[in-house]
C-alpha cells in the first residue's frame, strides 16, 4: 500500500489522491445490501489521462482497481471488496457535445443522468433510459451496469443507446470502441461487451450516445385492481393485445401502502395498481389509452388518467422514491430485480406469496412488469431470520430460472448475485466469460470478486408449477 500511495502521489499529485481512512470511507459502499469496505486510496480523476496514470500505478503495485461514478448501484458493483484504489469519475461531468443533426451526445462518465435528460430535452431530443435514481446516478455507472428503468419496455436499456466508448484498459492504454454513425458492423461489437461488464474489463472515460426525437405527448394512466394477480393478468393481456405503452409499472399491496404514506391518495379498495404511460403524437396517445382502458377494464376496479403534469409528476415522484421508502419499512431489506417471461408474471407473483407463507419472510413486489422485470423486496427486522431469508432468496432465484427467466434485469450481478450465477448459466459459459476477463485483465485487478461466483453452489432443485427444476435453468 505504501508503494501504491507513493506511485499515485508521484503520478497525479497529492491533491487528486485521498488516503486518509475518513476520506476513503465515503467511497466504501453503494445502495445495495453489500457490506461497505473502505478502499486504501481514492483517485479523484478529472481526465482520461488521470485514469490512465492511476491504473498504471495500481497495476505496478498489483492492487485492485475499482471504478466508481455515482455510487448509487444496487448490486455492490462499485464496492471495493478487496480494497485497493477506487477511481472516482464523478468529477468528469462534462456533456461534451449534443448534436441535433446527428442525434448524438458525447458525455463524460460523471454526468448525472437527470442532467443529461434535461439538456437533450431542451434541444427537442430524448435519451430514454431512466433508472429511478436518475437524479443521482451517473452515466459511467449506467453504462457499467447496463441500467434501464420504467421506459425500457418501449425503448430498451442503456446498451441500446451507446454507440461508442472511450475507455482505459488495465495497462493504461486508452482505446476508442464502436462508432458515431447509426450503422456500422466493423469487427467484433466490443462496445456492447463493455456495456454491462460492471467495471471488470475497462474504465469508461467518455461515451457517444444515440438520441431520438422527444415524443410530443405523454398520457399517464392508473389502473387499480382488487388483487395483484388481477394486475399481473392485465399485464399479460396488454402484451397479448399488442399495445405498446412506454412503461407498465406494477405495484403490489405492500408497495401501495408505501405510496399512500408518500401522500398519493389511492382508492382504499385497491390492492394493486398499474402505472401505464403512452407517448407519441397526441392522437396516438388517445387511441392507445383507449385500447389500454378496454383491456384493463376486464378486471380493474377503476382506471384513471392523470389530468395534468403536476398530477403525473406527483405520481412518478412517489414511484421513484419506492426504493428508499421500502428500505424504511424494515431494519433489513434485500431488493432483487428478477425477470421472467411476461406470461409468467402471475406465476411469479403467486410464487412470491408461497415463499412468503412458507419462510415467514415479508416480500413486497413492484417494478417494470411490462418487461417481466420485478423488484421483489425481502424485508425483515430480526437478524435471526437470516437463514430463512437465504432460503427465500434461493427459492426465488430457482423459481425464476425455472420459469426461463433471469436473475437480474438492470441492477447487475455485482457481489450480491455472484454466488447464484451458476443457477442460470452453464459452467462452460461462465468459463468462457472468465477467459474473456483474462484477456482484458490477466492479473484480475479490475473490480475483483464481481459477477463470478466465489463459492460453489450446492446441487439444488425445486418444483415450479409442477416441473422439477435443477441448476443452470435446465427444466
Ligand atoms: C426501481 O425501479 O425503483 C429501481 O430499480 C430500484 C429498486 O427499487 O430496486
Ligand atoms: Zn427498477
Amino acid at each position: 500500500m505504501d508503494k501504491l500511495r507513493s506511485l499515485l502521489d508521484r503520478a497525479l499529485g497529492p491533491s487528486k489522491v485521498l488516503t486518509s481512512p475518513d476520506a476513503c470511507l465515503a467511497y466504501a459502499g453503494d445502495d445495495s445490501d453489500q457490506e461497505p469496505v473502505a478502499p486504501d486510496a481514492v483517485v479523484l480523476a478529472s481526465s482520461a489521462d488521470d485514469i490512465a496514470k492511476a491504473v498504471r500505478a495500481a497495476s505496478e503495485a498489483e492492487v485492485p482497481i475499482v471504478p466508481r461514478a455515482g455510487g448509487s448501484g444496487k448490486s455492490g458493483g462499485c464496492v471495493p471488496v478487496a480494497g485497493g484504489v477506487v477511481i472516482a469519475t464523478l468529477g468528469m461531468n462534462a456533456i461534451q457535445e449534443i448534436s441535433r443533426e446527428e442525434q448524438v451526445a458525447v458525455v463524460q462518465p460523471g454526468v448525472i443522468l437527470g442532467d443529461l435528460h434535461a439538456a437533450v430535452e431542451a434541444e427537442g431530443m430524448f435519451f430514454p433510459p431512466d433508472p429511478n435514481s436518475l437524479r443521482m446516478c451517473a452515466l459511467g455507472g449506467n453504462i457499467a451496469e447496463n441500467a434501464a428503468g420504467p421506459r425500457a419496455f418501449k425503448y430498451g436499456s442503456t446498451r441500446d443507446y451507446v454507440l461508442g466508448l472511450e475507455v482505459v484498459l488495465v495497462d493504461g492504454t486508452q482505446l476508442r470502441t464502436g462508432k458515431r454513425t447509426v450503422k456500422g458492423v466493423t469487427g467484433y461489437d466490443v462496445t456492447s461487451l463493455l456495456v454491462g461488464s460492471e467495471g471488470t474489463l475497462a474504465i469508461t472515460t467518455a461515451a457517444t450516445l444515440r438520441l431520438i426525437p422527444k415524443p410530443h405527448a405523454v398520457t399517464t394512466l392508473l389502473a387499480l385492481f382488487p388483487d395483484v394477480q388481477a394486475s399481473g393478468r392485465a399485464v399479460s393481456a396488454m402484451i397479448a393485445a399488442g399495445v405498446r405503452p412506454r412503461c407498465i409499472e406494477l405495484l403490489d399491496e405492500g408497495t401501495l401502502d408505501a405510496v399512500r404514506v408518500r401522500g398519493v391518495a389511492v382508492d382504499e379498495r385497491a390492492r394493486a395498481m398499474l402505472i401505464i404511460e403512452v407517448d407519441g403524437e397526441p392522437s396516438d396517445c388517445d387511441a392507445q389509452a383507449e385500447r389500454i382502458g378496454e383491456v384493463c377494464a376486464a378486471e380493474a376496479i377503476d382506471i384513471l388518467v392523470a389530468q395534468d403534469a403536476a398530477q403525473r409528476d406527483r405520481l412518478w415522484e412517489a414511484r421513484r422514491q419506492l426504493s428508499p421508502a421500502t428500505r424504511a419499512m424494515a431494519r433489513f431489506k434485500i431488493s432483487e430485480d428478477v425477470v421472467v417471461p411476461r406470461d409468467r408474471i402471475p406465476a411469479l407473483l403467486e410464487e412470491t406469496r408461497a415463499i412468503e407463507r412458507e419462510t415467514g419472510v415479508r416480500m413486497i413486489t413492484y417494478g417494470h412488469a411490462g418487461d417481466g422485470n420485478l423488484h421483489v423486496n425481502l424485508l425483515w427486522n430480526d437478524e435471526e431470520l437470516l437463514p430463512r431469508v437465504e432460503e427465500a432468496l434461493n427459492r426465488l432465484f430457482l423459481s425464476v430460472v425455472g420459469m426461463r427467466g433471469t436473475l437480474t434485469g438492470e441492477h447487475g450481478v455485482g457481489t450480491s448475485k455472484a454466488d447464484f450465477l451458476a443457477m442460470e448459466q452453464q459452467p462452460e459459459l461462465i468459463a468462457l466469460q472468465k477467459r474473456i476477463k483474462g484477456v482484458f485483465d490477466p492479473k484480475g485487478l479490475l473490480n475483483p470478486h464481481k459477477i463470478f461466483p466465489r463459492r460453489q453452489l450446492e446441487a439444488a432443485s425445486v418444483t415450479v408449477a409442477g416441473r422439477a427444476v435443477s441448476l443452470h435453468g435446465a427444466c
